[in-house]
């Protein structure tokens, strides 16, 4: 799960995937990156914290790290939330299977629209509610599809 700071949509998308994944019994290696190294070490953002604790998930042991080019080896799976993302971490890739991990998450939701998980750092906690309910449904239809 890629975003830009690792504090806001990834981690909240990193929590929320492990949920998922764990009510459906399915065994997975599910982390959270960002592409700048603004935040690096950093909890998740408190709002990040508040909206996932009031769907039962807790995400404040998480630290931000920065994505690198290892992550192509370690992951089978990379989503990115928005398009800046993308095209950062396309600009990484080694290869023509590197490229193929890569998608939009949101392209689990709305395929062939190419919609990004909207930035909710300088808004309010609407935001991050709005980044909730989108990145679960997303979850939901990934986990369906991989079953
Ligand atoms: P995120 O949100 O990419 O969802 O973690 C942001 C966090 C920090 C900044 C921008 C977006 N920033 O500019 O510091």
């Amino acid at each position: 799960m890629v975003c830009l700071g690792n504090i806001c949509r990834s981690p909240m998308a990193e929590g929320i995937f492990r949920k998922h994944a764990e009510n459906s019994g399915l065994r997975a290696i599910i982390d959270s990156c960002g592409t700048s190294d603004y935040h690096v070490g950093q909890s998740p953002d408190y709002r990040a914290i508040k909206t996932l604790n009031q769907h039962g998930i807790d995400i404040s042991g998480l630290a931000a790290r920065q994505f690198t080019v290892e992550d192509f080896d370690l992951f089978d799976h990379i989503f990115v939330m928005d398009a800046s993302n993308l095209m950062n971490v396309v600009a990484l890739v080694r290869n023509e299977e590197d490229r193929k991990k890569v998608s939009l998450l949101l392209d689990e939701v709305y395929p062939g629209e190419n919609r990004s998980v909207p930035d909710p750092y300088f808004g309010g906690i609407d935001g991050f509610n709005e980044v909730y309910n989108l990145i679960d449904k997303a979850a939901e239809n990934y986990l369906k599809k991989l079953k």
